[in-house]
């Protein structure tokens, strides 16, 4: 409901939305809507905290990134950035405007602002203390750089035939550019990766497809638009070479670096560590609270052996595509090194996801037979196109990780085996997502039209079914501890937590489509219709 309420006053606004139009929008009557929050302010300032609250956690995802300043730096400024199009910042402008009439909304969004400058001002100084930024008051230039953001994302909304988003990626870059002591130009940068990556996709669209020379704009125009297109090349190129540095400096052996044999990582099937917590929503249901400690250990582990089962054959396809990818990548290419590297890391979370699956003794299957043979066809893909592949990998990679994530921060103690696992897991996850990411925002924004509406339109689709194979509860899982149906249906299928869940475990290959061009008022569609869509919280500013 508050979610549906986000959407409506984002439309509306705060000053026209009515308490009806909400309660139309959410299929329920005012008196229920009444019942829950009593009042319209009430309802309202709860709903902005939904948003807030949402955005608070992109937050923490960009502080606990794994990453340089820099590359923490140029995710949070993609999260606020003004350029991105978003309902969000219209409900952030609108928020503001309301603040000064109401105490709730000026606490929470003056709580977020604050969160936002804590976490830039964290970010340069760590820069400042590595070297990578020049910067003698950190706290100055946050402020600065949020005005200025702030601004902009006011002008580009109340007035947007104003600035177009290129110009307000570069007003920005360079003007974080100079604030950190690093000239605009990149050749002239102490860290040449930063500034053409920082907010490389939208500003540099139209430079790449060459349009600048089509148009009648001033030489220098035009030749700073070609030293971006050369900034851009040399700047993918950059983290692609990075990419492979970070992996020999820093892998993970599954016989060498994990003390299976330790007695502190013996796997007991009965172990209360292996129990369901929140993140698994099973954990909470009468039905499983009322097992014996026994069996909710062994449902426990049944989960995360399976997840383990699923990821190593989702891997088992995805390095199949990579050599399929390689065998055709020309002589020199960047790309093969890095593919090489994470197919070598993917062999390696292969055998510690099967050791993991062995050591529990349980009679684990993976993906349903059915689905097994269909998935079949994804080491093939590249040889369509390598842009549908990445999206199938981000499809694999991004739930698994966002799950992962999740387990760690739940406050739990964990199985010590179970977290070390998860933990170099995340580590070099952290890479290829990172490689795809940059590979799709490389390539996409160059392919002709009709190839990135197919892509467009097949994107949402292969996301969506892929979420739910990641997500989905095991059937053997549920035949073996007899779970009825009913539970199932209310803890996995009817329930709007597990509908969110699979909404925001693809988040944020969600912002990147939007990011590179892919979503328009017809993909949209069909990322609603799969039930991926989030109107209100993707890229809500700081
Ligand atoms: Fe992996
Ligand atoms: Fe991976």
């Amino acid at each position: 409901m508050l979610k549906t309420a986000c959407e409506v006053i984002a439309e509306q606004g705060f000053g026209h939305t009515r308490t009806l139009d909400i309660a139309r929008a959410a299929g329920v009557s005012q008196a229920l809507l009444f019942y829950h929050f009593e009042t319209k302010e009430r309802l309202f300032a709860m709903a902005f905290g939904y948003a807030a609250r949402q955005h608070l956690n992109a937050l923490t995802d960009v502080e606990q990134s794994a990453g340089t300043p820099t590359d923490r730096l140029r995710s949070l400024l993609r999260l606020c950035s003004p350029a991105i199009p978003t309902e969000g910042w219209r409900l952030w402008i609108d928020a503001w405007s309301e603040a000064m009439r109401s105490t709730e909304l000026e606490e929470t969004s003056r709580r977020i602002d604050a969160r936002g400058r804590t976490l830039m001002r964290g970010i340069i100084e760590a820069g400042v203390a590595c070297g990578e930024f020049d910067c003698p008051d950190p706290d100055s230039t946050t402020w600065r750089l949020f005005a200025l953001i702030d601004g902009l994302a006011v002008q580009t909304h109340a007035h947007p035939k104003v600035l177009s988003r290129r110009r307000v990626n570069v007003l920005i870059r360079s003007a974080a550019a100079s604030e950190l002591g690093c000239p605009r130009r990149s050749s002239e940068c102490r860290d040449p990766h930063l500034f053409p990556v920082l907010l490389d996709s939208p500003y540099n669209y139209w430079a790449r497809r060459g349009v600048h020379a089509m148009t009648s704009a001033p030489s220098s125009t035009a030749a700073r638009e070609r030293d971006e297109q050369v900034a851009s090349r040399s700047a993918y190129r950059a983290v692609i070479e990075r990419l492979s540095k970070a992996s020999v400096d820093k892998h993970w052996e599954p016989y060498r670096d994990i003390p299976w044999d330790d007695p502190e990582f013996h796997v007991d099937q009965t172990d209360p560590r292996w129990e369901l917590a929140g993140v698994d929503r099973l954990g909470g249901h009468p039905w499983y609270l009322s097992r014996s400690p026994e069996v909710r250990a062994r449902i426990g582990l049944w989960r995360v052996a399976t997840a383990m089962k699923i990821g190593l054959q989702f891997e088992n396809l995805l390095k199949r595509g990579l050599l399929n990818y390689a065998y055709r990548l020309p002589n020199g290419s960047p790309e093969f090194r890095y593919v090489y590297h994470e197919t070598t890391e993917e062999a390696h979370h292969g055998m510690m996801f099967q050791e993991f699956v062995n050591r529990t003794g349980l009679p684990i299957r993976g993906m349903p037979g059915p689905l097994s043979v269909v998935a079949q066809v994804a080491p093939w893909i590249p040889l369509i196109s390598t842009e549908l592949f990445f999206i199938f990998v981000l499809g694999g990679e991004d739930p698994i990780d966002h799950v992962q994530r999740r387990l760690l921060k739940d406050g739990r103690v964990h199985h010590p085996l179970e977290e070390t696992i998860i933990r170099i897991h995340i580590a070099e996850e952290a890479r290829h997502i990172s490689f795809a990411r940059h590979y799709l925002r490389n390539r996409v924004p160059r392919m002709p039209a009709y190839r990135r509406l197919l892509l467009g339109i097949a994107s949402p689709i292969i996301l969506g079914v892929m979420a739910r194979i990641m997500l989905a509860p095991p059937g053997p899982m549920i035949r073996r501890f007899r779970i009825p149906a009913s539970v199932v249906t209310e803890v996995y299928l009817r329930n709007p937590a597990a509908r969110q869940e699979i909404r925001d475990s693809v988040g944020k290959t969600r912002e990147l489509c939007a990011e590179i061009g892919l979503i328009n008022p017809l993909t949209r569609r069909i990322w609603q219709v799969m039930g991926i869509w989030e109107a209100a919280a993707p890229s809500a500013p700081r």
